[in-house]
């Protein structure tokens, strides 16, 4: 089904971000970088965004190591970049140990399995890769005595926020399920914020760690199974959308290029052993209105309402998520900018170029 993945879409937002970041990424020239899960979506916005500096913006190129065991990534989208002398990928589970020759300077761990229809399915290798495979990445960290490591948490650490903490700052501890059918996730990326900030304390290891709340854009799978893949999966492919909630459940979407700024602006800050929020607060919107969003930007799409095949898929499903972005902007100096019908715009165009429709897919 997959034709293409790497496209002018992406190419786009990744100029848009880097002619946004140009002064602070410079800081960046000349380094060697270990980014895990660089063939999902994000670690792929990670590797071309470097190679874009690499062509655009740095005198002294930057090196970067991928390590990836494509569980869930897709080797075409960073095929790319296989020839680049600047690139090594790997195919390695980071679960394993990880020994890399010579210096690196910035470590990315985004390796993880983040959907929850493929974290419910594959529970134990989701806690592996965020809590062994990161303390994997954190003592090579130390071991290299690098400038920076980022570790992608997520907002699904805060579990079912009380209403009273709706925007959710970051010092909100969470109403998480030690043993729910998402505890596999929320809990291991709660331990792992507790390693990377106990690194941080024991070892002065210059740790941050990312919260993202819902990212979307071009190079999420479609067949991913989160919700936007999904109600596009049927959108494009001429069927009805359907809610596999009563529709009321909200989330805060953030597009793909304003949450790389949050990214970068956090691994290359000095703001060690800090977690940050990092999405939209302006783009809170319920299940119902995101499907209606996407029937407008396909058009002609009706929607309805259906119980999922999975029965462990509203357990523990949080009511409202929206990021409190205050500590985000003071530090980071993060703004997000694109909005909704935009960003559903960008990733109906991507999707329509990286795979084919019709009936039967
Ligand atoms: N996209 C979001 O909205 C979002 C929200 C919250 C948190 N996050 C976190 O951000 C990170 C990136 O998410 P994403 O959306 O790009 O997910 P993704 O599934 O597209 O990418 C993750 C990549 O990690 C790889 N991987 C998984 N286990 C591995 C292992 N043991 N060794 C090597 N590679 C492995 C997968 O093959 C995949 O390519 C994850 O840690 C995720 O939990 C993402």
């Amino acid at each position: 089904m997959i034709v293409l993945n790497y496209n002018n879409t992406i190419n786009e937002d990744v100029k848009y971000i880097c002619n946004d970041l140009k002064d602070l990424l410079k800081k960046a020239e000349g380094s060697v970088w270990l980014v895990s899960g660089g063939g999902g979506f994000i670690g792929g916005y990670f590797l071309d965004i470097l190679d874009y500096c690499n062509r655009e913006l740095f005198k002294k190129p930057c090196r970067v190591i991928c390590l990836e065991n494509f569980i869930s990534g897709i080797p075409d989208r960073i095929s790319h970049l296989s020839n680049n002398k600047n690139f090594k990928i790997m195919k390695k589970d980071v679960t394993k140990t990880v020994s890399i020759r010579g210096k690196i300077d910035y470590i990315v761990h985004a390796a993880s399995i983040a959907s929850p229809t493929f974290y419910r399915k594959y529970p134990i290798e989701t806690i592996e890769s965020n809590v062994m495979g990161l303390k994997n990445l954190l003592d090579l960290g130390v071991k290299k005595n690098i400038k920076s490591f980022l570790f992608f948490s997520t907002s699904e650490i805060y579990g079912n926020p009380a209403p009273e903490w709706i925007p959710t700052p970051e010092t909100y501890n969470g109403n998480v399920s030690c043993t729910g059918p998402r505890a596999c996730y929320d809990e291991s990326k709660r331990l792992g914020e507790t390693l990377c900030v106990n690194y941080y304390n024991q070892y002065g290891l210059p740790v941050k760690a990312v919260r993202p709340f819902n990212v979307f854009g071009p190079g999420l799978r479609i067949d991913d199974k989160r919700v936007i893949p999904d109600f596009f999966n049927n959108a494009l492919n001429g069927k009805k959308i359907q809610l596999l909630s009563n529709g009321s459940p909200t989330r805060s979407f953030c597009y793909i290029s304003d949450a790389m700024s949050g990214f970068m602006r956090a691994i290359l800050s000095d703001c060690n052993g800090e977690a940050f929020n990092i999405g939209n607060d302006q783009l809170e919107v319920s299940m119902l209105d995101l499907a209606k969003t996407i029937a407008k930007t396909v058009g002609e799409v009706e929607v309805e309402y259906k119980l999922s095949e999975d029965e462990n898929y509203l357990v523990d499903n949080p009511q409202r998520r929206c990021p409190d972005l205050s500590k985000t902007k003071k530090l980071l100096g993060y703004y997000p900018r694109i909005g909704l019908e935009e960003g559903m715009a960008r990733m109906m165009e991507w999707y329509k170029s990286a795979y084919e429709f019709g009936e039967g897919n």
